[in-house]
C-alpha cells in the first residue's frame, strides 16, 4: 500500500506543477469516457476511475446528491470506509480550483443510473450504509420499516453537518431518486 501510496503522491506532485491546458493525456491513459472535467481525468481517476464508478482505492462517486458535501470531503478530505486501506487526501483550491469541482460534480450527476435496486442500493446508498445496509460509516441499518426508509430518502437527516458521519445524510430529490426507483429500492432492502 506505501508503494501505492508514494506512486499517486508522484503523479499529484507532477500533475501540480502542470499548466492546465493540457487535453492529450486522457487518450494515452485510455480513457472511454470523451467528457470527463480534465482536473478529474488528471487528479481524481486514479483512486474512482475514468467514470467514477470506483477502483479498490475509492469508491463509486457517480451520487452527488449535494454538492456540499462533495466540496467538503475534497477540501478536508476523510479517512472512514474500512473498505480502503488508505483515506482521500484533501485538495485545496490551488490544486482544484472551485469551478472544476462545480464541473465534476455536474458531470459526474449525469452518469446513467442502474436499472435495479440492487444497483441502485450500491450507487446512492452504500457508501454510507454498507451493501448489506447494516450501518456503514453511518453506523445506522437501513433495514426499517419501509414508511420510515421512504420519509429519510426524501428528507435527509443532520442539516449541512457534512463532516458527521453518524449524522448526515443527504435529501434525494425526485430528480436524484423517482418515486419508482425508490419503489426498487425498498424492495430491494426488503432482501436484506
Ligand atoms: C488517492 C486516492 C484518491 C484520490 C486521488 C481521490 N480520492 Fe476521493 N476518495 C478516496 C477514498 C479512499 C475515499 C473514501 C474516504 C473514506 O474512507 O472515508 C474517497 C471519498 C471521496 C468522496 C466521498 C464519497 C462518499 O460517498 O462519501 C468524494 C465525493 C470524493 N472522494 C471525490 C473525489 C474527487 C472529486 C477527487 C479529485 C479531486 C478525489 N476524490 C480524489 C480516494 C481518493
Ligand atoms: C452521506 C451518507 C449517507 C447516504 C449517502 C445515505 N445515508 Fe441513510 N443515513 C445516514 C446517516 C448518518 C443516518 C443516521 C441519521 C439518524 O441519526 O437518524 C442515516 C439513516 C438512514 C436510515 C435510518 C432512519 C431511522 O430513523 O432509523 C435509513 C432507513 C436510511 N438512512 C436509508 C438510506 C437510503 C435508502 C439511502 C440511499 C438512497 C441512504 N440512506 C443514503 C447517512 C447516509
Amino acid at each position: 500500500m506505501m508503494r501505492k501510496w508514494a506512486a499517486v503522491a508522484l503523479m499529484l506532485g507532477v500533475m501540480a506543477g502542470c499548466d492546465d491546458g493540457e487535453g492529450g493525456d486522457a487518450a494515452d491513459m485510455g480513457m472511454v469516457q470523451g467528457e470527463a472535467p480534465e482536473a478529474y481525468t488528471m487528479i481524481c481517476s486514479s483512486c474512482h476511475g475514468a467514470e467514477g464508478g470506483g477502483t479498490t482505492l475509492g469508491p463509486d462517486i457517480r451520487n452527488p446528491a449535494e454538492w456540499g458535501y462533495g466540496d467538503h470531503v475534497v477540501r478536508n478530505g476523510r479517512d472512514e470506509m474500512d473498505e480502503f486501506s488508505s483515506g482521500m487526501p484533501a485538495y485545496a483550491d490551488g490544486i482544484v480550483a472551485q469551478d472544476s469541482l462545480d464541473a465534476i460534480w455536474t458531470w459526474l450527476g449525469q452518469a446513467e443510473k442502474p436499472g435495479d435496486g440492487a444497483g441502485l442500493f450500491a450507487r446512492f446508498c452504500a457508501n454510507c450504509h454498507d451493501v448489506d445496509g447494516s450501518g456503514g460509516r453511518a453506523e445506522k441499518t437501513v433495514i426499517i420499516d419501509e414508511a420510515t426508509i421512504r420519509a429519510i430518502v426524501r428528507s435527509g437527516h443532520g442539516g449541512d453537518a457534512f463532516g458527521n458521519a453518524t449524522q448526515y445524510m443527504p435529501a434525494f430529490d425526485t430528480d436524484l431518486i423517482t418515486d419508482a426507483e425508490l419503489d426498487l429500492i425498498v424492495e430491494h432492502i426488503g432482501t436484506l
